[in-house]
């Protein structure tokens, strides 16, 4: 009875704590000027390439991270008996580091905390981590944060706002609930501490360049106080980037492995993406998408101006299977020789014009226009109502005298726009995707007209 009095008294204590720091919190993302906002999100907006890392207990026996036992595949104490192969013996978070760097990435998301509960660091408010839990028996994520900056990449941390193993979470598989929220909100309270708490740990120790929440489905908005949450993070960390999964909240879009077809609504996104058909290892899954896949999965996605961020899932031991390495060092071998191709870059334009992805400069005066394909013969760029000076191939050592190129049917009587027909020799073609820069004498004008006929003879 006493410890019940207690515990309530804490959970009232903490509602109070949270509301009294509500109302001093920054001010949340909507209250920030536009200017601020794009100053704040602009090294997202460049670095158009992320390595997403999913490194957990999962990877002992190679089953789905934390679904496996919200769905019923295995039992929690079967799952969570993975930690006692978790050794994390041949961690080098330098090579992981300098591997995703050369992969012409600019930042890197590590998974702190996934559904399942397991926290990478060395949680004071959190039960079960590495170092309590496994025989890593070290603070995983120090050495990371380390590592990522020292390599002069941005730092990410995934963080699961839901925590099944948590007694006080209400969700524990996809058939049972311990508890009603709404029935037991002192309950609630004390998990909600708990994960502030946790959350609080994570900012004011390595103050991460951005979060990326997951799990929020499970409550709305105010239940997970999504805004204090904000402000707390912003509060000691107000630079920090936060992706939209808590309840719409936060800066950017993040579609998941289905790869958009139309450029999404929001003015940043970025694709997660797998490289077979897992976020962990599995190593049972071979399903591995070719290089050549991926290159054009990140072609398209900066064609509609949006982030591609690709998963990796290392072992228990910390090392990456090579198959995931070999996967990011055609990346880096690719993203060196276009580098202008890529950072520089903003959405193309439209399909139609070109058979094909195309990004163009900040400036708009240049187009990029990038070939996955050989083409047969010259290949056709029409709707372009610029005078073209150059078309060279980017990456090219002897881009200087550019490629020949000439304008075809403009009709001196109509303001259609001749085709402009590129020879592209085979020498100059990538091993993966060619990029061609078409400089313009200005920001590209489009026709977008469906034709015209002649009305006079003059
Ligand atoms: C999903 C899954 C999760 C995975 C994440 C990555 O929301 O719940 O397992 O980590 O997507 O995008």
């Amino acid at each position: 009875m006493l410890k019940e009095n207690l515990n309530i008294r804490m959970a009232l204590l903490s509602l109070l704590l949270c509301t009294s720091t509500g109302a001093t919190l920054a001010q949340p993302a909507t209250a920030e000027s536009p200017e601020a906002r794009s100053q704040r999100m602009e090294w997202f907006d460049g670095a158009k390439l992320g390595i997403f890392i999913h490194w957990g207990i999962y990877a002992v026996d190679g089953t789905s991270e934390s679904w496996s036992f919200y769905n019923g595949q295995t039992t929690h104490d079967r799952y969570m008996a993975q930690a006692k192969g978790f050794t994390a013996a041949n961690y080098n978070p330098q090579q992981w580091a300098r591997l995703i760097r050369e992969s012409g990435a600019r930042y890197a998301v590590l998974t702190t905390k996934h559904h399942d509960g397991f926290a990478l660091w060395n949680t004071e408010a959190g039960a079960i981590s590495a170092v309590k839990s496994s025989p890593a028996g070290r603070d995983l994520l120090g050495p990371f944060a380390e590592a990522v900056r020292k390599e002069g990449l941005k730092l990410g941390f995934y963080y699961s706002l839901l925590d099944w193993s948590h007694k006080d979470y209400p969700n524990f598989t996809r058939t049972s609930i311990r508890y009603d929220i709404k029935k037991e909100p002192l309950r609630w309270q004390k998990f909600c501490t708990f994960n502030f708490a946790q959350m609080d740990e994570l900012n004011k120790t390595w103050k991460p360049d951005l979060y990326w929440f997951d799990g929020d489905w499970e409550q709305t908005a105010e239940d997970w106080k999504a805004d204090d949450i904000i402000g707390m993070l912003r509060a000691v960390n107000p630079g920090v980037i936060i992706n939209s999964r808590i309840q719409g909240r936060g800066d950017y879009a993040t579609p998941e492995i289905g790869v958009p077809v139309v450029r999404p609504k929001d003015r940043y996104w970025e694709l997660c993406y797998t490289i077979n058909d897992n976020w962990g290892y599995r190593p049972g899954d071979t399903n591995f998408k070719t290089p050549q896949m991926l290159l054009c999965t990140f072609v398209d996605c900066l064609s509609m101006g949006g982030n591609l961020l690709m998963d990796i899932g290392p072992k228990a031991d910390g090392t990456i299977p090579q198959e995931e390495i070999d996967v990011l060092k055609a990346f880096g071998r690719w993203t060196s020789k276009h580098k202008e191709a890529i950072y520089q870059t903003r959405a193309g334009i439209p399909a139609g014009y070109v058979n094909g992805y195309t990004t163009q400069s900040k400036a708009g005066d240049i187009l990029y226009l990038y070939l996955p394909c050989k083409p047969i013969g010259k290949l056709p760029l029409k709707g372009v109502m610029n005078t073209v000076k150059r078309i060279r191939v980017v990456g090219d050592a002897d881009a200087g005298a550019g490629l020949n190129f000439k304008v075809y049917n403009k009709l001196s009587w109509s303001e259609v726009p001749g085709v402009i027909y590129i020879d592209v020799p085979e020498e100059k073609l990538d091993a993966n995707i060619t990029v061609l820069a078409v400089e313009l004498d200005g920001p590209v004008r489009l026709y977008a007209g469906a034709g015209q006929v002649i009305t006079s003879n003059e």
